[in-house]
């Protein structure tokens, strides 16, 4: 009764924002992404009647009862108890190789590893797809990093849900050199998690019918991009997009600015580079870390530049990576 999993963080290239069901985390619109290959969560889940509560760690540190973060963790093992039919409780450990909710898809690797351990853990055999509807549940982003290289999680028509899934676009291997550079401007917690700043932002921004009306074509054209293997229709749809999402983030109110002055350093970087011939893009999620896209051949060279701009602390830099997956050595 005892599993482990390992699973990478991905990034979208369009962006997943707003809730269309808040219970069975049913978006509002379909995304893109990458899985990317060296940032991940391993966690181990033991299911146990020795254990007289469920005990989470996460990076070392034990959540405590009652907290919202324990609640989260509890709710979706219940979900998977209630599937395997089963009422022990569990011991689970986690760990992250990357600073937590700074914006690094820290809750896609979470959930989605904590899914594949847990549902193994307690005896479920389940297809890839229905670990990334179980993922979902968790944390929208962790539906997509359940599949490696390039994922459509599509919105889906259903209200059960059973159509808003993991899709693959192209396999890790398919596109080789296509790679994410991660900069760490920031590893404070930022301040509105995306779910409070998604619903603020369908209750008061008035520009959020227009993203609803214009995300289906992105979608198509980076789809389009990764099938063709053209960076420039993937890398400017990717920009495009994120640009998007941060215009109604601004004019929500309160307003959400997620951006610090090292994110809008980056962007002026590599807008000016792009006009110099070096051709990359940038996106950023719910935080203020910029993830460079670009090709293999530029990553040199755009690494050195990056590293110059005052407030870069870190730079990762991340190729198509696999998707979720079970590893034999636990955590405990
Ligand atoms: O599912 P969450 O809470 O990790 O929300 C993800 C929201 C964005 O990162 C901003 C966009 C996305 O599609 O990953």
């Amino acid at each position: 009764m005892k599993a482990t999993s390992k699973a990478n963080s991905n990034i979208a290239l369009t962006k997943y924002w707003g809730k269309r069901d808040k219970k069975l985390m049913l978006p509002q619109n379909g995304s893109t992404s990458m899985t990317l290959s060296d940032l991940y969560t391993i966690t181990t889940v033991e299911f146990d009647k020795k254990y007289d509560a469920d005990s989470f760690v996460l990076d070392g540190e034990t959540l405590e009862a009652g907290t919202k973060e324990y609640d989260k963790v509890k709710k979706h093992l219940d979900l998977i108890r209630e599937k395997a039919g089963i009422s022990e409780n569990a011991r689970v450990e986690s760990k992250n190789n990357f600073p937590t909710a700074a914006g690094l898809a820290s809750s896609a690797s979470g959930f989605a590893a904590l899914s594949v351990a847990a549902a193994k853990a307690a005896g479920l055999d389940l297809s890839p797809q229905e670990l990334s509807i179980l993922s979902r549940r968790g944390s929208g982003s962790a539906t997509r990093s359940i599949l490696g290289g390039f994922v459509e999680w599509t919105r889906g028509e259903k209200d059960d849900g059973s159509d808003s899934v993991a899709k693959q676009i192209a396999l890790a291997k398919d596109w080789p050199e296509f790679r994410m550079i991660t900069t760490i401007v920031s590893t404070a917690q930022k301040k509105v998690k995306s779910t409070a700043g998604m619903a603020k932002t369908i209750e008061n921004c008035p520009y959020y019918k227009d993203w609803l009306a214009t995300v289906n074509e992105d979608i198509e054209n980076v789809k389009k991009g990764i099938k063709e293997k053209s960076f420039t229709l993937v890398g400017e749809t990717a920009q495009y997009n994120c640009l998007k999402m941060h215009a109604t983030m601004i004019t929500t109110r309160p307003p959400m600015i997620y951006w610090m002055p090292a994110t809008i350093a980056i962007m002026h970087a590599i807008l000016a580079w792009k006009e110099e011939g070096l051709e990359a893009y940038f996106t950023m999620d719910a935080g203020p870390q910029v993830k460079v896209i670009c090709l293999e051949k530029d990553v040199p060279e755009l690494e050195k530049k990056l590293k110059e701009i005052e407030g870069v602390q870190k730079t990762v830099v991340c190729k198509p990576g696999d998707g979720a997956k079970i590893i034999e050595e636990h955590l405990f």
